[in-house]
């Protein structure tokens, strides 16, 4: 039987106490799988006296985690703290800086230094592992790197925030709008007391540079991320999507195109007959079309304590099997530049949702921009008839240039008879 891997675990809070209860839980069974035992001997967090439910008496406490990844007798240091930079970084870095491998669930992390910490972590010749980063527990950077690496990936496309969903889905469900969901979503402890990292699309976003690099052999470049949230998603946009056959979802895309890639997370709608459009509440999902495989759908829990802990436990296998491969599948010199198409050249079908006074001559204006910005429409829904009253007109276009949408939205929302601005959601064409 091989030495122990023995494990510092910097973080004890939702994903690292789920992590040590794990270990615990399953060292038989983790012991058999490795040809070795999975020993957590040093932990730090910020409050030694907490009760965390997990017994962390064989544990050395370390009040500093930079000097737990330093001088604790480990092979491999979990960062579980969470934070773009400041100890979350000052612990990878460390860690690697001193031979040992790193595991993190740290997307926000991944997303502004990935590429440096990859290269760190190759120069040192150390392991660095992430899958808990991206969805929760679904294992997407495995099947990335792994089972589907004979592809070349086209698209990439997920939910990948189970707070975003939760409120669209409950939204739909409930008829209710916005904000009051949030304030639910709150009390539940599905959305933080800041829910903007969530409802405003940004920890969707790192997730989904993390994906494009995977993905597409690139960089990890979140600041090329075109970003939009769900607060401007109304109760009327989902309504509407639904009697136009459409369920809203915040999608994180990553596409290549003849521009470049685009990389892009905002709300979509998607035809109810694709599998992404039933996946709903705090699920996420994960869809990869590869020239060879042909579409594959990953499903599962995008966080909590079992689900985070259960793919960071996943790395840790790998690095007790001593199974080594570069973090983004390619070694780190080899990652492209991220070559990025601007959102102005994205080209889609698009909803657009206008207040207008109902009277006569309004819908001719209105379709008079869409013709010199060339636009094309595909229908026109009017509901209610309230002559001299705002009423929502609903249409939709076929394919057509962002640049032109935007200039066709502005020019509609200077017309007199447009009461408030416009809302447009993109449709995006997904495989059934
Ligand atoms: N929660 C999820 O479902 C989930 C899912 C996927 C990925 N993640 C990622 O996993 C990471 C951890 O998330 P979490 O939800 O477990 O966070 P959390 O519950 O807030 O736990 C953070 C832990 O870090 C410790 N900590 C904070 N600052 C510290 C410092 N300066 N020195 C030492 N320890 C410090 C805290 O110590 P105290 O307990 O003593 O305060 C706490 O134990 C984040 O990167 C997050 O994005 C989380």
């Amino acid at each position: 039987m091989t030495a122990p891997l023995k494990i510092a675990v910097a973080g004890l809070g939702t994903v690292g106490a789920g992590l040590v209860r794990l270990l615990q839980q399953q060292a038989e069974l983790l012991e058999s799988r490795c040809s070795r035992r999975l020993e957590v001997t040093a932990v730090s967090a910020r409050d030694r006296d907490r009760n965390r439910g997990v017994d962390l008496s064989t544990a050395e406490w370390f009040d500093s985690p930079e000097a737990m990844a330093r001088d604790a007798d480990v092979d491999v240091v979990v960062e579980l703290i969470g934070g773009e930079n400041g100890v979350a970084k000052d612990v990878c870095e460390v860690a690697i800086a001193n031979g040992r491998a790193v595991v993190t669930a740290n997307k926000a992390l991944l997303a502004h230094h990935g590429t440096a910490l990859a290269r760190a972590a190759e120069e040192a010749g150390v392991a660095l592992c992430y899958e808990a980063a991206v969805a929760g527990g679904i294992p997407i950077v495995k099947a990335l790197r792994e089972g589907l690496a004979g592809n070349r990936v086209e698209r990439i496309y997920g939910i990948l925030n189970g707070t975003c969903n939760y409120i669209l889905t409950e939204m739909r469900v409930s008829g209710r709008e916005f904000s009051e969901v949030l304030d639910d979503a709150q009390s539940l402890g599905y959305a933080e007391t800041d829910p903007s990292f969530d409802v405003d699309g940004i920890d969707a976003a790192h997730k989904l540079a993390i994906l494009t690099s995977l993905a597409m052999g690139c960089e990890v470049d979140f600041d090329s991320v075109h970003i939009e949230g769900i607060r401007h998603v109304s109760a009327q946009d989902i309504a509407f999507a639904d009697e136009l056959g459409y369920r809203i979802k915040l999608l994180g895309i990553a596409r290549r195109t003849a521009d470049g890639t685009e990389q892009r997370v905002h709300p979509c709608m998607v035809r109810l007959e694709t599998p992404i459009a039933h996946v709903e509440g705090v699920y996420n999902a994960v869809v990869a079309d590869g020239d060879f495989v042909g579409t594959c759908v990953f499903e599962g829990r995008g966080a909590g304590a079992g689900p985070t802990a259960s793919a960071v436990a996943a790395d840790l296998v790998d690095i007790a099997r001593g199974v080594q491969v570069p973090a983004f599948v390619l070694p780190a010199a080899k990652l492209a530049p991220s070559h990025t198409s601007p959102m102005d050249r994205h080209q889609g079908a698009y909803y657009v949702r206008l207040m207008v006074v109902d009277r006569p001559g309004v819908i001719a204006d209105v379709s008079a921009v869409l013709r010199d910005e060339q636009v094309s429409m595909e229908s026109m829904l009017q509901r209610a008839r309230a002559p001299g009253e705002p009423v929502p007109v609903v249409i939709t276009t076929h394919q057509t240039r962002e640049a032109s949408m935007a200039r066709a939205l502005v020019r509609i929302g200077d017309l007199d008879s447009i009461v408030e601005s416009p809302r447009m959601i993109r449709i995006e064409t997904l495989e059934r």
